[in-house]
């Protein structure tokens, strides 16, 4: 779930009807730019071996290694080639309607921001890294970007059905924190890990975590932190497998048996759960003492 508390109820000054802005280029200082580059060096380094096969095929195929803050205009040309997705700016968090509207029509909307130069490591609202960096090359994956469209359209679905935090879940560990079983090995997809140099390396290589493989109804029911490191990630076999059970399943009848269940704690493990690895949990261990 997105955080709601900063949404607006109107477009800000500014901008469009459906929300977007501008994204003005030009606005962006030498240093801004650097903080984009000085962003994108530790991450290459980091994501072979590290990130899925197609997150890096996107990279290269998107041509982000490009020095400074992409322009969105170049960027959607590309991206428009391959898979039919834009990228739009928008000014902050957009309400929910408008997000999957965008997003049922190939639209991807990032923050006409970056963080400072202080905070490269953690930062409380989605900035053009996250958003750029993190998101897009994914959508330059046919099957992925399919992925994101089928859930833009089961968004405004959840809308009317009462199931909008069940569907958040499943963006939440997928699209922001999904692992994927590639032929290679396990690797990181999910756009929050894959913007993160500490989250890139603790969510493949910690032994806190638990990494189990994805089931729909299970992640729909599963809490999730957004504050620190996820204490439970869930593992793809294959993004055709992901698209296949969410598009093949009809969600009304699902969040219709949810709704009685009880959620699920971040940390349990169920006894259908098929474990890749059982995390000690230590991390979240040691964190909870420290902030009494
Ligand atoms: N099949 C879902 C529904 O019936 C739509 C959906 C597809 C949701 C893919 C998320 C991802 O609502
Ligand atoms: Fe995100």
């Amino acid at each position: 779930m997105e955080d709601q508390t900063h949404v607006l109820d109107r477009p800000p000054p500014g901008a469009a009807a459906d929300w977007t802005v501008p994204q003005d280029w030009a606005r962006f200082t030498p240093a801004e730019h650097l903080v984009w580059d000085t962003l994108y060096a530790r991450q290459v380094k980091l994501l072979p071996g590290r990130a899925s096969t197609a997150f890096l095929r996107g990279l290269d195929a998107l041509q982000l290694s490009k020095s400074g803050i992409p322009n969105f205009e170049e960027l959607s040309e590309r991206l428009m080639k391959l898979t039919g997705w834009q990228v739009v700016a928008v000014h902050g968090l957009v309400p929910d309607d408008v997000f999957f509207d965008h997003m049922a029509n190939r639209r991807f909307v990032a923050g006409n921001f970056i963080r400072g130069a202080d905070q490269l490591d953690y930062l409380q609202e989605p900035d053009v890294f996250h958003d750029v960096f993190g998101h897009v090359p994914m959508l330059a994956d046919p099957v992925f970007a399919d992925y994101c469209v089928a859930y833009g359209k089961g968004g405004q679905r959840a809308l009317g059905l009462g199931g909008l935090g069940y569907l958040s879940r499943l963006y939440w560990y997928t699209v922001e924190f999904g692992l994927i079983a590639d032929p290679e090995g396990l690797r990181i997809y999910g756009a929050g890990i894959v913007s993160s140099a500490s989250e890139s390396r603790f969510a493949l290589d910690d032994p806190s975590p638990n990494r189990i493989g994805f089931d729909l109804q299970r992640v729909m029911r599963t809490d999730y932190r957004i504050d620190d490191f996820q204490q439970n990630y869930f593992v793809i076999p294959s993004y055709e497998e992901l698209l296949r059970v969410t598009v093949e399943t009809d969600f009304a009848p699902l969040y219709e048996a949810i709704k009685p269940l009880p959620d699920i704690a971040i940390a349990d493990i169920l006894r259908d759960d098929v474990v890749i690895t059982r995390g000690t949990q230590a991390y979240a261990r040691e964190r909870d003492k420290d902030r009494g």
